[in-house]
């Protein structure tokens, strides 16, 4: 290595380190009505990066990256769970699809499983509902920019056919119209409430051996998921993994 390299090398490494120790001198802090619940900036000092090298990862990724609020380390996490929970009995359900992104990745992981297994994806298609009391920063109708179009679209474009959309308030509205026990939830109402009905219709029907993944759990503003996963981590029926990129999952025994 010649001297310019390695004095690039030195200079990003003081750069990356002073970036750090910025980030991590921001105070932590909590919500006034949620004071109970503590965040800090989270940097852990962990870089192995499995997704670079995912070829089928990394290919359906730049399809859906523009239809999803989803970071790529959540979206990766739910693509190798999705590999893992797609041999248990039942079908995948998404509550919160917005314009399709994460639906269309859990669904690409799970097809040509079988020609029965496929994904039910419930959304209002016109913004989050039920916020309440619990919740600090949603107040209801948010996220309504979207469509069953945009949806159908996208999966059209990735040549998906295992899915079913559900429109309207989950469960009140659209559950009836699902078939069978459920193998994976993914979670993505951003508010108590809402992840409540979600949770209590799901946990019956919740196959041995299935999982529900919270997508909001970890996330400034999303304080009334949080407090729900907190309640929920209690009950002995399941394992509980608080994942630092913020997902919350519970697997039930
Ligand atoms: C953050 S967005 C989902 C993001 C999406 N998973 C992605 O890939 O970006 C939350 C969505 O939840 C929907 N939602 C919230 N509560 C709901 C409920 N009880 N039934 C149906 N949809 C709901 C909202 O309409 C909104 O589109």
């Amino acid at each position: 290595m010649n001297t310019n390299q390695n004095q690039k090398d030195i200079d990003i490494k003081t750069s990356l380190s002073n970036a750090y120790a910025t980030i991590r001198s921001q105070l932590p802090w909590s919500h006034p009505k949620s004071p109970e619940i503590m965040h800090h900036r989270i940097l852990p000092h962990a870089t192995y990066s499995p997704w670079l090298l995912d070829e089928n990862f990394q290919n359906i990724y730049a399809l859906i990256k523009e239809h999803t609020l989803v970071d790529i380390y959540r979206c990766y996490e739910l693509w190798t769970l999705a590999h893992q929970f797609k041999k248990v009995p039942g079908n995948f359900l998404e509550v919160g699809v917005w314009r399709g992104g994460t639906g269309a990745l859990l669904a690409k992981a799970i097809d040509k499983i079988d020609s029965d297994k496929l994904i039910y994806l419930a959304d209002t298609f016109s913004g989050v509902v039920k916020a309440g009391a619990d919740d600090t920063v949603y107040s209801g109708g948010e996220h309504a920019d979207t469509s069953i179009d945009i949806v159908n679209q996208l999966f059209n474009k990735i040549n998906l056919f295992n899915y079913k959309l559900l429109e309207g308030i989950f469960p009140e509205q659209t559950a009836d119209s699902l078939e069978g026990k459920i193998a994976f939830l993914h979670c993505d109402v951003d508010v108590y409430s809402s992840a409540k009905g979600v949770v209590e219709w799901t946990i019956p029907r919740l196959s041995t051996g299935g999982a529900i993944v919270f997508d909001d759990y970890g996330f400034s503003g999303c304080e009334g998921v949080t407090r729900l996963v907190n309640e929920l981590r209690e009950n002995k029926e399941f394992i509980f993994v608080h994942n630092l990129n913020g997902h919350a999952i519970l697997i039930k025994k």
